[in-house]
């Protein structure tokens, strides 16, 4: 049945049926670790919450019919989540990663999994024909970050799956920066979905969690092995905001998304503005490509509420992030609202200098997040800072 409804009535429904109990339209939330038994081997479905818990059960049902999905699979952090995808390989698997992926989860692969014998290439997984000069005989799975950050590069997602079904090679895409509502990488050919649910997903800065949605009922069980061995589960606190965040997921990705759009073409031809990076502009070279993979719900072009833009040097960077004020300065993203971030320092700290140099992810880059605020007024802001 929920298959059928569109995605802001799922969003409402799926996973928040009534308390039978007691009638409570809000779900309760199972604040417990341990279940009673009726009789050895005899529960109710239910036997301890590392691998159990009604609350994160409707969450996952809840964010996994949002993204087309059968199965959803919560983490207690987004790096949680790509971690348990990682433990499914074993040593002397290979895997193929966007050389411009998030800065954890570089550090994860370079620093940590690469010790336990699973093989990392890193490639521009704009360029499908260096995605396929990758691929070994024992690549299993190909990881991508579509739109990346903060420099927004996009990966087309239904051509890099079909040349994973060629090869037998899984694909997984982090879409924290879209959303469930702004791109459906299973509908488009991917065999996975990673979320930081820390972001657009909870939306208000106020927690940290990560989510996979599968549609692979084999894959899908060997994920909830992980999550109930490796016990890296969301409390069932966590889960009830984030059950309770997707209710307005659609409202705050559309607006965000809307302001962010209107702000790039304010501020496009600024003579304090060196260059702007937004995928809703039409200077972004894969605009045509944005406009064709990120979609809403009802079928419009979405383009995210990230803007990165260059203001030429750290001595105008520094003044600009001294000036602006509805902008908090900090790393994170998604929430309503509006926050700003320096790429080379934050999130990507960890990315060896080379790298970052060959991404052209320069220190002068500014990254804005914006939120749900007036737009008028988070406009005067930066004029201001301008
Ligand atoms: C695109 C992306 N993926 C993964 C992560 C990691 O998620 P978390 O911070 O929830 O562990 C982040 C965090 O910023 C991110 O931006």
């Amino acid at each position: 049945m929920s298959k059928k409804l569109r995605f802001e009535t799922k969003a409402i429904h799926v996973g928040n049926k009534p308390d039978e109990e007691t009638g409570a339209v809000s779900p309760p939330i199972h604040v417990t670790s341990t279940y009673q038994q009726d009789a050895v081997g005899k529960d109710k479905g239910y036997d301890y919450s590392r691998a159990v818990n009604p609350t994160r059960q409707r969450y996952e049902e809840n964010i996994s019919s949002l993204e087309g999905g059968d199965y959803g699979i919560a983490f207690s952090s987004g790096m949680a989540a790509i971690t348990a995808l990682f433990q499914t390989l074993s040593q002397g698997d290979h895997v193929i990663v966007g050389r411009n992926v998030y800065g954890g989860t570089y550090r994860m692969c370079v620093e940590v999994l690469s010790r336990h014998g699973i093989e990392f290439d890193f490639v521009d997984t704009r360029f499908s024909d260096q995605i396929e000069s990758a691929i070994q005989s024992n690549t299993k799975w190909i990881f991508v970050e579509t739109p990346t950050n903060p420099l927004l590069e996009i990966c087309d997602i239904k051509s890099t799956s079909t040349l994973c079904k060629k090869n037998g090679i899984q694909l997984v895409v982090d879409n924290t920066f879209m959303s469930p509502y702004g791109q459906s990488p299973l509908a488009l050919g991917a065999n996975l979905v990673m979320h930081s649910a820390t972001k657009y997903i909870g939306g208000h800065s106020d927690l940290i969690g990560g989510i996979l949605i599968t549609n692979n009922s084999d894959l899908a069980d060997s994920l909830y092995f992980i999550q109930k061995s490796g016990g890296a589960i969301p409390s069932p606190f966590d889960c009830w905001l984030l059950l309770r965040s997707t209710k307005t997921l659609g409202l705050r990705v559309q607006k965000q998304s809307d302001n962010a759009l209107e702000l790039c073409h304010r501020l496009e031809s600024h003579h304090a503005i060196e260059s702007i990076i937004y995928p809703g502009l039409a200077s972004h070279p894969q605009f045509e490509l944005a406009k064709r993979q990120q979609l809403n719900p009802n079928g419009h072009p979405i383009f995210g509420s990230m803007i990165s833009i260059r203001l030429g040097s750290i001595e105008a960077r520094d003044q600009f992030l001294s000036k602006i004020n509805l902008f908090t300065l900090a790393e994170s993203l998604g929430g309503v609202e509006s926050l700003v971030c320096i790429p080379y320092d934050m999130t990507h700290g960890s990315v060896p200098v080379e790298m970052k140099d060959m991404m052209g992810l320069t220190e002068d880059l500014i990254r804005l997040s914006v939120g749900i605020e007036n737009l008028e007024d988070i406009y005067a802001d930066i004029s201001e800072a301008l």
